[in-house]
């Protein structure tokens, strides 16, 4: 049985590092970390996530401001909100929930964030300085710098050696955690959709990252025994079992069979998850140290 890596004792040291780096700030500029949150429309997931983004903020002793705009937002005024958060020095990192409903472009709204408030790392100046392997130049999306700790807590900072699979093509995740995988000297498979023969591709990984989802798709004989793997999707699927109309939330790995032929596992919930939500707080302090010329901790 695989050891279960356990993402919410993982994000809490995060969040106990970001909270003291928070301290010193104050202490420094008498100024908090500034993390603002956008939201359009009435997305009930992400309305969620963005509560939960917000009072992590505030637990970190950041000020946490959440705009929440109606559906009916055009482009410019959304763009307007974007630049006046540009312009606000009590601002160090501006996040926009994506997705945003259908009328808006997504796109030129991100790329009009301030590469240096960019917490999501969405923006192409951080995209293009992870791509060229300045990692600490820039800002690193969340869900792959977050599900990266867990690969070094597990095979440390070097996989020379090592094959990585990531399974998904994002650029909000697949893309720039195969660069991380790289940086850190793996020898690195981007799969997807149109890969011939994904089973034995994936069999072939020391670490395995799935990223697609599609519920419970990686079964146990796709995986390598003894691979590390990590379970980015979040599905939400019927369970009758539990009563009439309830659901359940699993990932992109069917868990209980994979465990028995992994060495280590991330659970849903309670892997990955905690992770995003964790580094985006380390991102906005590190945004706000760099503001101040002071070094950011490293995570
Ligand atoms: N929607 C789902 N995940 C994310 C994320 O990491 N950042 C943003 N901005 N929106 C999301």
């Amino acid at each position: 049985m695989a050891t279960v890596i356990d993402g919410k004792a993982v994000a809490a040291g995060v969040i106990a590092q970001v909270s003291e780096a928070s301290a010193s700030l104050r202490e420094k500029t008498g100024a908090p970390p500034g993390l603002a949150v956008v939201i359009v429309g009435d997305d009930p997931a992400s309305h969620v996530y963005v509560s939960s983004k917000s009072r992590m903020a505030k637990q970190c002793g950041f000020k946490s401001v959440q705009h929440t705009l109606p559906e009916s937002t055009s482009q410019t005024e959304l763009e307007d909100l974007v630049q006046s958060l540009n312009q606000d020095p009590e601002i160090h990192g501006v996040l926009v929930q994506l997705p945003l409903p259908g009328h808006l472009e997504s796109d030129p709204v991100i790329q009009s964030i301030r590469p240096e408030k960019d917490v999501d790392g969405l923006h192409v100046v951080n995209a293009g300085k992870l791509m060229t392997g300045d990692l600490d130049g820039g800002l690193i999306s969340c869900t792959p710098a977050g599900a990266m700790l867990f690969v070094r807590q597990t095979h440390g900072a070097d996989l020379s050696g090592l094959n990585a699979v990531v399974i998904g093509r994002s650029n909000l995740f697949g893309k720039p955690m195969a660069a991380l995988l790289l940086a850190a000297n793996a020898t690195v498979t981007t799969a997807h959709s149109r890969t011939k023969d994904l089973a034995g591709v994936c069999r072939n990984a020391d670490i395995l990252v799935a990223a697609v989802g599609r519920p419970q798709m990686v079964r146990s004989d796709w995986v390598k025994p003894g691979a590390t793997v990590i379970d980015v999707g979040i599905n939400r699927i019927d369970a009758p079992e539990r009563g009439e109309g309830k659901t359940r939330l699993v990932g992109d790995v069917a868990f209980d069979e994979v465990a028995e032929v992994a060495a280590a596992i991330t659970p849903v919930p309670g892997g990955v998850g905690p992770m995003t939500i964790a580094m985006l707080m380390a991102n906005t302090v590190t945004a706000a140290m760099r503001a101040n010329n002071m070094t950011p901790p490293s995570f």
